[in-house]
C-alpha cells in the first residue's frame, strides 16, 4: 500500500470516529433533552397539584373559620378552636399569618356585615362597640353625629378627596340607637301612616343605622330626596365610595325599601370594591359569602 493510500485510509478512518463522536453526542443530547420535558412536565403537575391543594385548604380553612366565628361559644373557645387550626394549616405549608388573617374575623363583631331591612332583627341592646364623633364641618347645620370608631378615618378621607375635586358631601344622619329608630319611625307613622312610612323607615331594631356604620348624605342643597340622584355628589358616590368601603344599600328595584341614593353603609373596601366591579348588590349576596368577608371589613 502506498503512502498516499495509508494516509487517505487513516483520514477515512478519523472522519468515521468524528461521525461516530458525533451521532453519540447528539443522541446523548436528545435523550437528556426529553429526559429534562419529562422532568418539566412531572414539576409542573406537581406545581399545580400541590397549588390546588393548599387552595383547597385555604378554602376549607376559611369555611372552618366562618362556622367557628358563628358559634354559639365563648370567644376564648372560638380561639382555641382556630388556634388549633393554625397548627394543622402550618404542616401543610399554609402561612401563619394567613390563618391568624382569618382568626381576627373571629374578633369583629358579626353584625357588621349582617342583611337588616325587615330580613334580620338586631337585637334591641345593641350599641357598636365604639363611636366617634363626626366632624362638625361635614355634617347638616353641624349638628352632632356619631359613626363607628374604626372607620372614621375611611369617611375622613372620603369626604376630603371628594372635596378636593369639588364634591360636597354633607351628612344628614350617621348612628341611631334603637330608641332614636323608634321616636323617628313614631314621627313619620304620624305624618305618614304606616305603609306609607314602612316603604323609606326601618322598625326599630332593623335599621342599619344602629349599626354605626352608615350614612345618609346629600349635596348641601337637594336634601334627602330623589332630587339627589341628579347631584355631581351622587354620581361621584357611584363612582368613588367602593375605595372607601361604602355601598348604596337600596337600589333602584330592591325587595326592601324605597330607591335610597342618600343612603350608605360600609361594608369594607373588599366586599364593596367587588359588588362596584361586578355592578351587584349587597342584598342581593349570599349571606355566607358576605360573612367571608368579615376578617378584612377595616382594611
Ligand atoms: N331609611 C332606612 C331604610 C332606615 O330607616 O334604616
Ligand atoms: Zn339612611
Amino acid at each position: 500500500m502506498s503512502e498516499h493510500e495509508n494516509r487517505s485510509g487513516s483520514r477515512y478512518k478519523s472522519h468515521i470516529i468524528y461521525i461516530f463522536i458525533i451521532v453519540i453526542i447528539s443522541g446523548a443530547l436528545y435523550y437528556f433533552y426529553d429526559l429534562s420535558k419529562k422532568y418539566l412536565v412531572i414539576i409542573n403537575e406537581k406545581t399545580i397539584e400541590a397549588a390546588e391543594q393548599k387552595r383547597g385548604l385555604e378554602e376549607l380553612n376559611n369555611k372552618y373559620v366562618n362556622m367557628v366565628s358563628q358559634m354559639e361559644m365563648s370567644e376564648n373557645d372560638k380561639l382555641f378552636l382556630i388556634n388549633n387550626l393554625n397548627d394543622v394549616m402550618q404542616n401543610y405549608g399554609i402561612k401563619v399569618n394567613e390563618v391568624n388573617e382569618l382568626s381576627k374575623a373571629v374578633h369583629i363583631d358579626d353584625e357588621l356585615l349582617k342583611k337588616y331591612s325587615k330580613y334580620y332583627f338586631l337585637n334591641e341592646n345593641y350599641t357598636p362597640s365604639s363611636t366617634t364623633l363626626i366632624n362638625p364641618l361635614y355634617t347638616l347645620n353641624t349638628k352632632e353625629m356619631y359613626i363607628l370608631t374604626e372607620i372614621k378615618s375611611k369617611l375622613d378621607n372620603m369626604i376630603i378627596n371628594a372635596s378636593n375635586e369639588g364634591v360636597k358631601i354633607v351628612i344628614h344622619s350617621g348612628y341611631r340607637s334603637f330608641a332614636e329608630q323608634q321616636k323617628l319611625k313614631a314621627i313619620y307613622i304620624k305624618t305618614y301612616g304606616v305603609s306609607k312610612s314602612n316603604q323609606f323607615s326601618a322598625d326599630q331594631g332593623y335599621s342599619e343605622h344602629q349599626l354605626g356604620t352608615t350614612i345618609d348624605i346629600d349635596d348641601g342643597k337637594s336634601g334627602i330626596v330623589l332630587g339627589f340622584e341628579k347631584s355631581t355628589t351622587f354620581t361621584w358616590m357611584q363612582n368613588n365610595a367602593h375605595k372607601y368601603g361604602f355601598i348604596m344599600s337600596y337600589n333602584k328595584g330592591n325587595d326592601y325599601y324605597e330607591y335610597e341614593p342618600w343612603h350608605y353603609r360600609y361594608v369594607g373596601v373588599e366586599l364593596a370594591t367587588y359588588l362596584h366591579n361586578n355592578n351587584l348588590n349587597f342584598y342581593d349576596l349570599d349571606q355566607k359569602y358576605i360573612d367571608s368577608y368579615k376578617g378584612k371589613i377595616f382594611e
